[in-house]
């Protein structure tokens, strides 16, 4: 069996407590963090910039899965790399030169994603799938946690799966919005990776159990 990457999202923590949180994904048995960074304009929410990113890696050893739902990542991804981001995703639907931001990360020394919103075809970054190390499927629209999972996402997943390993392309299928351990099910049956969880796992009583819950 395929090993399941599990990245709790922290947008779902509290944030006067993210290094309590930190200890608590560490405990879990998860081994990536998923930071969501919003920008106000890309999605109406504003979250977390490059500081926090950096207090956080001063916590944890965690791989740090930064996800940047924002409209100028060509802008911004370097100093969330310098603050200690081990993956950087950002979304399709931006106007950057994408095959150029994708090399610029890629040879800055971590690894990249890219991202697709509900709306987005798979036709619209099937080109850069040789160059990626992971697709971020949307299972909600993007910019809010506690959403519900759309169902109809799992045709894309089962899309890129089939695409991926026809071409033996080195890429991860991630994804995220309204993940639980019965979409979950859905998601790795369609063929995905990686399970990004917010609310699920931060609102349960018992946190660990939640992501623990995954694994079974
Ligand atoms: C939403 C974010 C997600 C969010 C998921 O735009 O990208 O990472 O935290 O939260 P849940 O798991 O609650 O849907
Ligand atoms: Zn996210």
């Amino acid at each position: 069996m395929k090993k399941i990457i599990i990245a709790p999202s922290i947008l779902s923590a509290d944030f006067a407590a993210l290094k309590h949180d930190l200890k608590m994904i560490e405990e879990s048995g998860a081994d990536w963090v998923h930071i969501d960074v919003m920008d106000g304009h890309f999605v109406p929410n504003i979250t977390v910039g490059p500081v926090v990113v950096k207090s956080l890696r001063k916590e944890t050893e965690l791989f740090f899965d930064v996800h940047l739902m924002i409209t100028n990542p060509e802008k911004y991804w370097r100093k969330f790399k310098e603050s200690g981001a081990d993956l950087i995703t950002f979304h399709s639907e931006i106007s950057a030169e994408k095959k150029k931001l994708i090399e610029d990360i890629i040879s800055s020394g971590i690894k990249v994603g890219i991202s697709i919103k509900p709306k987005t075809f798979v036709s619209e970054i099937e080109a850069l799938l040789p160059y990626l190390n992971l697709v971020l499927v949307m299972t909600v629209e993007p910019g809010f946690g506690g959403q519900s999972f759309m169902e109809d996402m799992a045709a894309k997943i089962k899309v890129l799966r089939k695409i991926i390993d026809e071409n033996n392309y080195d890429c991860l299928i991630e994804v995220d919005g309204g993940i639980n351990s019965q979409t979950a099910s859905i998601c790795i049956g369609a063929g995905a990776d990686v399970l990004v969880s917010g609310s699920y796992i931060f609102a349960a009583e018992n946190p660990v159990g939640a992501v623990k819950s995954f694994f079974i």
